[in-house]
């Protein structure tokens, strides 16, 4: 397996923004603070190709969860633009936002926020159900999914029977039940213990190659930087280079 070149580059020229799944480019977020405001990300510009898993850290405050919100589309930045699969995000009605994330972004939280009353594999199927995915579909989907992250005997378990570590999973095969090209992390092992967390970026890392998804995951754990192709650093809302040496950084 050839390992995907330059890993997160600034996107500079429009090739580059349509070839990666994920692009954001000279992205600012300005919140309302007072009578004035607050510059939540300065002039962001980051891409992730396919296949490649890109470390997100820096102190609290800095603005790595504005950078998920804006790039899962569920913010709108200021300005700058962002892409999602050659799809550019600016102008673009909420309707359009909506459809494009259901289809094209993964979004795997800390909480995995699951339903108490549905079983494992309901978490998985019930909003591809309620969307018109035929039920048999999403079973069979969210069964082989379960598999893949190493829950097949836990399928009919609901979130009480479940431990941390194994609702994470949940949270991670749910995010993937739309065949998602970007994958948003944000912090998936704040709550677990150290072994877990290992597993859980072990896993992240293992579909990020497997359905070649563009995977940011914003992390405390500089421990686990190794497993993934790059490390970016924020600070203060701005995206220092990326510090791994196999790394390109251009349009500076
Ligand atoms: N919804 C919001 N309204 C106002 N300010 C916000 C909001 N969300 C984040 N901020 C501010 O934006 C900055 C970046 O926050 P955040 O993206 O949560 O950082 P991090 O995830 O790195 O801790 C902080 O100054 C924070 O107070
Ligand atoms: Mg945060």
């Amino acid at each position: 397996m050839s390992l995907p070149s330059p890993s997160i580059t600034p996107v500079s020229g429009s090739a580059d923004r349509t070839a990666r799944p994920l692009a954001l480019d000279n992205v600012t977020l300005e919140y309302p603070d007072g009578g004035g405001t607050v510059k939540a990300l300065d002039g962001v510009s980051l891409s992730v190709g396919a296949g490649q898993m890109v470390s997100l850290v820096g102190p609290s405050g800095s603005g790595k969860s504005s950078l998920l919100a804006v790039a899962a589309t569920l913010v709108r930045p200021t300005s700058g633009n962002v892409v999602i699969d050659g799809v550019s995000t600016t102008d673009r009605r909420d309707a359009e936002l909506t459809a494009l994330r259901r289809e094209k972004v993964g979004i795997i939280f800390q909480q995995p926020n699951l339903l108490p009353s549905l079983t494992a594999v309901e978490q998985l199927m019930i909003g591809h159900h309620l969307r018109g995915m035929p039920l048999k579909a999403a079973r069979s989907r969210a069964r082989e999914l379960l598999g893949l992250v190493g829950l097949d005997g836990s399928a009919e378990k609901r979130p009480h029977q479940l431990s941390g570590g194994q609702k994470q999973r949940v949270n991670i095969a749910r995010a993937l039940m739309g065949g998602p090209k970007v994958l948003l992390v944000d912090e998936p092992t704040a709550a677990l213990d150290h072994e877990r967390s290992a597993s859980i970026v072990g896993l992240l890392r293992q579909v990020t190659d497997e359905f070649q998804v563009a995977t940011v995951m914003v992390t405390h754990d500089t421990e686990f930087v190794p497993l993934t192709d790059a490390v970016a650093v924020m600070r203060d809302g701005g995206l220092t280079a990326p510090v791994r040496p196999d790394v390109h950084h251009s349009g500076v």
